[in-house]
């Protein structure tokens, strides 16, 4: 019990300062609620095989919920930009594949592991989307359906709660989507396929 609160504090109180050092790329304040990373980890593949991409993984809430929810963890590829919260996340995955970078380079980062990764079953992204232009978004999200199987699922999070509001998925077919009410602040999680 205490081990979990420790735990729980050391990642709200990373957030918080790489929040207060670069809001805009950092995306909140705080982590993903257990009701919002679990709504995000209902979509994994259903072949146990298949490769999971995570974007902006950041301090492990959503990641904890994959695992939990099945996700074998050599299956596991995660892209975050800040480096603190990538090492962090090694230390607690040492089984997947955490990648320091930018999700905007995931094509060249999925193909240049040791071993190249040219399809994933799905992608769950926390991603900022809305702090970034509508083009630059449509350029990430080209990339996530190049990378995506055919029946894979694209699930993104937003703090905008009006429906069809996600950056960069014109070229998408929206499938389900819904409202966690209990996560600050209220998010919707809207689940894609090409
Ligand atoms: C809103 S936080 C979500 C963190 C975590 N998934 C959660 O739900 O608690 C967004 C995360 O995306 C990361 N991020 C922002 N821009 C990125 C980029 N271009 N490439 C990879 N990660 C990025 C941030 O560092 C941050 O960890």
């Amino acid at each position: 019990m205490a081990k979990k609160f420790i735990a729980a504090l050391t990642n709200s109180t990373l957030f918080l300062q790489e929040w207060l050092a670069n809001p805009q790329r950092t995306g909140s304040v705080a982590p993903s609620s257990p009701k919002l990373a679990a709504a995000m980890a209902r979509w994994l593949p259903a072949n146990p095989d298949s490769f999971v991409l995570e974007l902006g993984p950041g301090t492990g809430a959503v990641t904890r919920a994959l695992i939990q929810h099945g996700l074998r963890e050599d299956r596991l590829v995660a892209i975050e930009r800040n480096p603190k919260m990538a090492r962090l996340l090694r230390e607690k995955y040492p089984k997947a594949q955490i990648v320091s970078g930018d999700a905007w380079n995931l094509d060249d980062l999925l193909r240049g592991r040791r071993e190249p990764i040219e399809t994933v079953g799905a992608v769950i992204s926390s991603l900022p989307l809305l702090n970034f232009p509508p083009e630059e978004a449509e350029v990430l999200t080209g990339k996530i359906r190049a990378v995506l199987e055919p029946a894979g699922h694209w699930v993104q999070y937003s703090y905008h709660l009006g429906k069809n509001q996600i950056r960069g998925a014109s070229s998408f077919q929206l499938r389900a989507s819904s409202i966690v009410w209990l996560n600050f602040p209220p998010a919707r999680v809207s689940v894609f396929q090409k």
